[in-house]
């Protein structure tokens, strides 16, 4: 540990309530007293899951949009599955996509919950995968803290409970899983998904060219890796949320902002056993300060919980760390990046938000949410060394603009 959990005073003006106050310790020390501390690791992949016909256009997006790149897809008895990798240390990303577009699981039953989920009934992010010593030793610790695990024949995606994995159930407050595994990332025939399938030359060709816009452009050295992963959830459920996640992960409560204007908080918990947070990203939970009918006598903007009763529970961006730097002409590395990309017909919401002067600082935008994804890739630039991860007013200027993205409007939900 990297420094006293128990000394740490959370950063922040997010008020939490005397509940989340006397169990962030508790959960601590019962962390370190029953072995969950030691036992897991750092964040070791990244799991998604898409249509079966948007397997192949979501690596090209990824080429193009992020440091990940295709190592080795595999074809397991009910998903196809590709792994990408960044850099050596930081986590792997698994997207998989059903065979059949009518497969049946979790992931198509809460889709069709929600109104603009349910045209991509597929379509979600799962969790993440952690590293594990001793997977007995850890699931039976869990289950006595009443965290629930996939076992083999509860689950209609093999994945879940293929041998060296442990997955939690669904969090009833998130919707995302924690993982658990013992197998080397890099070493991607090891996982057992399946048969490695090969790309056909087409596909290759078209992968290599998105490569090799990422390189001619010289973007794709500036992109680093994966720097926080920012889940949306419902205002009553936010200190739930947290709680129960810092109670499978090693990770700390940094700190949570009130972004009054948008009756919304950002609430960060980072990883303390890593110097780099890329090499396992913190993890964001945002959340309306009230909920949405209590907002009603306000009526400030509330986007954070229409996405929610819009697209269910669930991860909302990915944050991609854009290597400091100016580009020349008055051009951060960022806007050299992200101008690039809107160059290459990437849409954005807004325009790049912070300032990046002599001060430590932060610039950072949002892309427009991935038609295969559903997933809103955010671009960081960390000025100076910023050590934190947003500025009041960039999320109040980010949240408004993917807020503008994400309504729902009656009668377009059928179409
Ligand atoms: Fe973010």
């Amino acid at each position: 540990m990297s420094f006293d959990l128990m000394s740490y005073e959370p950063r922040g003006d997010k008020k939490n309530s005397d509940f989340f106050n006397e169990y962030l310790p508790m959960i601590y020390e019962r962390r370190s007293s029953s072995g969950i501390a030691d036992q897991v690791g750092p964040m070791r992949a990244i799991v998604l899951q898409v249509e079966p016909d948007a397997l192949f256009d979501t690596l090209v997006e990824l080429y193009v949009m992020t440091p990940y790149r295709h190592t080795a897809s595999y074809l397991g008895r009910t998903h196809k599955f590709s792994v990408l990798h960044s850099h050596a240390d930081y986590p792997a990303l698994i997207v998989m996509a059903p065979l059949s577009p009518t497969f049946e699981d979790f992931i198509p039953r809460i889709n069709r919950m929600y109104p603009l989920a349910r045209n991509t009934p597929q379509t979600r992010y799962v969790g993440e995968v952690f590293a594990a010593s001793d997977l007995n030793t850890l699931t039976k610790t869990l289950e006595g803290q009443n965290i629930r695990f996939e076992y083999s024949g509860d689950t209609e995606n093999p994945f879940y409970t293929l041998d060296g994995f442990r997955f939690t159930t669904p969090s009833d407050f998130t919707c995302n899983r924690v993982g658990y595994s013992t197998l080397d990332f890099s070493d991607t025939d090891s996982l057992g998904l399946g048969d490695r399938v090969l790309l056909s030359d087409a596909e290759q060709t078209r992968l290599n060219q998105a490569a090799a816009f990422g390189s001619d452009s010289k973007i794709a050295p500036l992109m680093l890796g994966i720097d926080h992963l920012a889940t949306r959830v419902l205002a009553g459920e936010r200190e739930d949320a947290i709680l129960e996640f810092l109670t499978m992960v090693p990770y700390y409560f940094w700190g949570a902002y009130n972004i009054f204007d948008m009756n919304s908080s950002t609430n960060v918990n980072r990883n303390p056993n890593v110097d780099d947070d890329k090499k396992s990203p913190a993890k964001v939970f945002t959340a309306n300060n009230t909920p949405s009918f209590v907002n009603s006598f306000a009526k400030l903007p509330m986007p954070t919980e229409d996405f929610v009763r819009n697209f269910g529970r669930r991860l909302h961006h990915m944050a991609v760390e854009i290597q400091d730097g100016d580009h020349g002409a008055g051009e951060k590395n960022v806007d050299f990046v992200v101008n690039t990309l809107k160059d290459k017909g990437v849409p954005f919401l807004a325009h790049v938000v912070g300032e990046c002067k002599d001060d430590p600082n932060l610039k950072q935008i949002f892309s427009k949410h991935s038609k295969h994804t559903l997933l809103i890739t955010e671009y960081i630039e960390r000025c100076h060394h910023y050590d934190g991860f947003f500025t009041k007013d960039n999320v109040a200027a980010l949240t408004a603009a993917a807020g503008q993205d994400e309504q729902y409007q009656h009668g377009h939900v059928f179409d």
